[in-house]
C-alpha cells in the first residue's frame, strides 16, 4: 500500500495549473452514452475515477480512447451492449450512479448497484428515483441493485426536496430524450451542472436555466456527438489556495475561474489573506499579514462548499482565534477532526457544529485518510506540522487530485509517495 510522507515545508511558492473538474468530467462521460457518433472531451483530469467511468462505459459497450498527453477521451457508443453498471465498478466509485440517466433515456432501462452509504454519509438516490418515477419509469429494488423501466419517457414538472447535485444532472440526462417538456425546480446550481447542460446543448438538447433554481428541458428525438473542454477543478483550486494560506505562502493558480471559488475567496480575505482575481487566474498572499479566525456553514452552490470544509477547518487551527464550523450538507462529514486532533489540533464537535480552537501547532503523526477531501486536509496540516506527516489510505486523494505531488512540490512543498 502506498503512502504520503510529508516534511513541514517552506511557504508555498510559484504557480500551478487547476486541471479539469472530477465532478464535471463524470457526469459528461456518462451523457456521452446519448449519443450514437463520438463525443470528444478535452482537459480530462488524471484521476482514478475517469479511469473507473472508462471501465464503466467499455462495459456497456462504448469504445474509449483516451489520449493522454492531450487530456483528451474519445466515446462512441454506437450500440448499448449491457444495460447494467455491476457492482464491482458501483463499489469503486458512487457516481457510477450517474449513468443511469443516460441508459433510461437511450434503452428506456436501467439497472445499478446500489451505491450504498460513505464515510461522509448514508447519501442514498431517492431523489434520482423518484425524478425517473415522474418521468413515467417503474423503479424495482431488490439484490442490491435498483432498475429503471419505461416504455417512454414523457416531460414532467419535478420538485427536488433537496437540491441534490447528482439528482439533478440525473434527471437533465433522463429527460433530455423524453416527449415533451420537463421543468425541473430547486435544482442543483453548481457550475458543475452548467458544464454538463452545456455539453447536451452542444449535443442537440434544448436545456434552459442551468445554473439557476429551476431548468426547462424540451425533450428531442436525437442527441449528435460532440467535443468539449471542461471546467477547471474549483475545489482542487480551493484546494491550493488553503495551502498557500496555510503556509503563509505566495501562490498563482492559473485555469482557475474565479466566480466559482467566490464563497472560498470571500473567507480567506476575511482571514486576512491577500487574494487576486486575474483573468484565468487567481493569486493568494498570505506572507504579509496575520490569518484571523472566521465562522463557516457550508451550503450547496453558490454557499460554502462542503467539499472544501475539511481544508479550511486545518487552517482554522493555526490562526489566531477560535472558529466555529457548521456542515449542513453531509451528516458525517468530520472524519478528519479525529485525526487532525492527534497531529494537536483541538476541535470538538456539538452536533452539526465544529469548534476549533486556533494559535495550535500541529506535530507530525501516523495518520489515515478516510475520505478524499479528508485526505487533502491531511497532507495540507503536513505541510505545517514539526516532523514527518505519515499518511496512509492515499487512494482516496488519488481519486480527485490530479498530479497532486508533482504540484505541491513545484510549489517547493516536501512531500513523496512511498510504496510500503
Ligand atoms: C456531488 O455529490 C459531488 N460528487 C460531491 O463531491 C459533493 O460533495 C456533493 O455533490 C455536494 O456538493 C460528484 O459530483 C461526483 P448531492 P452528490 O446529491 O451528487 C442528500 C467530492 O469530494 N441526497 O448533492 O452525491 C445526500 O445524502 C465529492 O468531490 C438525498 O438525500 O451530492 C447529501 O446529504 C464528495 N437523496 C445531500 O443530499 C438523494 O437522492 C447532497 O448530496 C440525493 C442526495
Amino acid at each position: 500500500m502506498a503512502k504520503y510522507l510529508v516534511e513541514k515545508s517552506n511557504p508555498l511558492r510559484g504557480e500551478i495549473a487547476a486541471s479539469g473538474s472530477k465532478n464535471a468530467v463524470l457526469p459528461i462521460m456518462a451523457a456521452s452514452i446519448l449519443a450514437t457518433d463520438v463525443c470528444k472531451i478535452m482537459d480530462i483530469p488524471k484521476l482514478r475515477d475517469v479511469e473507473v467511468m472508462c471501465q464503466l462505459l467499455e462495459s456497456i459497450g462504448s469504445k474509449v480512447t483516451i489520449e493522454a498527453e492531450k487530456e483528451m477521451i474519445s466515446v462512441l457508443t454506437e450500440e448499448i451492449k449491457e444495460e447494467e453498471a455491476p457492482y464491482e465498478l458501483v463499489k469503486q466509485m458512487r457516481a457510477s450512479i450517474l449513468i443511469m440517466g443516460p441508459l433510461l433515456a437511450r434503452k428506456k432501462k436501467a439497472k445499478i448497484a446500489l451505491p450504498g452509504g460513505c464515510a461522509i454519509g448514508a447519501r442514498p438516490i431517492d431523489l434520482h428515483l423518484k425524478g425517473f418515477h415522474a418521468l413515467g419509469a417503474e423503479i424495482e429494488l431488490g439484490h442490491g441493485y435498483v432498475e429503471a423501466t419505461a416504455d417512454k419517457l414523457v416531460g414532467a414538472n419535478i420538485y427536488l426536496d433537496f437540491p441534490s447535485v447528482g439528482a439533478t444532472e440525473n434527471i437533465m440526462m433522463a429527460a433530455v430524450l423524453a416527449e415533451g417538456t420537463t421543468v425541473l425546480e430547486n435544482v442543483a446550481e453548481e457550475p458543475e451542472i452548467v458544464d454538463l447542460a452545456n455539453f447536451l446543448n452542444g449535443m442537440g438538447a434544448k436545456i434552459k436555466g442551468a445554473g439557476t433554481d429551476t431548468i426547462k428541458i424540451e425533450g428531442v428525438s436525437e442527441l449528435h456527438g460532440v467535443t468539449h473542454a471542461v471546467i477547471p477543478d474549483r475545489i482542487e483550486t480551493g484546494t491550493y489556495m488553503v495551502a498557500a494560506a496555510m503556509t503563509r505562502g505566495d501562490v498563482l493558480i492559473k485555469n482557475a475561474i474565479a466566480d466559482h471559488v467566490k464563497p472560498v475567496i470571500a473567507k480567506l480575505r476575511e482571514c486576512g489573506v491577500e487574494i487576486s482575481e486575474e483573468e484565468g487566474n487567481i493569486r493568494v498572499k498570505a506572507d504579509q499579514n496575520p490569518i484571523i479566525a472566521t465562522d463557516i456553514k457550508t451550503l450547496p452552490y453558490p454557499g460554502f462548499p462542503t467539499d472544501m470544509q475539511s481544508q479550511f477547518m486545518t487552517l482554522l487551527t493555526s490562526v489566531e482565534g477560535t472558529s466555529i464550523i457548521i456542515e449542513t450538507v453531509f451528516e458525517n462529514r468530520y472524519m478528519h477532526i479525529g485525526e487532525l486532533n492527534r497531529m494537536g489540533a483541538d476541535i470538538k464537535i456539538e452536533g452539526r457544529s465544529a469548534v476549533v480552537v486556533g494559535e495550535k501547532l500541529l506535530e507530525g503523526a501516523q495518520v489515515t485518510a478516510t475520505d478524499l477531501r479528508a485526505g487533502a486536509a491531511l497532507v495540507l496540516a503536513g505541510l505545517v506540522a514539526d516532523g514527518v506527516t505519515e499518511i496512509s489510505e492515499i487512494y482516496h486523494i488519488e481519486r480527485g487530485y490530479s498530479d497532486f505531488i508533482a504540484k505541491l512540490t513545484k510549489l517547493g512543498a516536501k512531500i513523496k509517495r512511498v510504496e510500503e
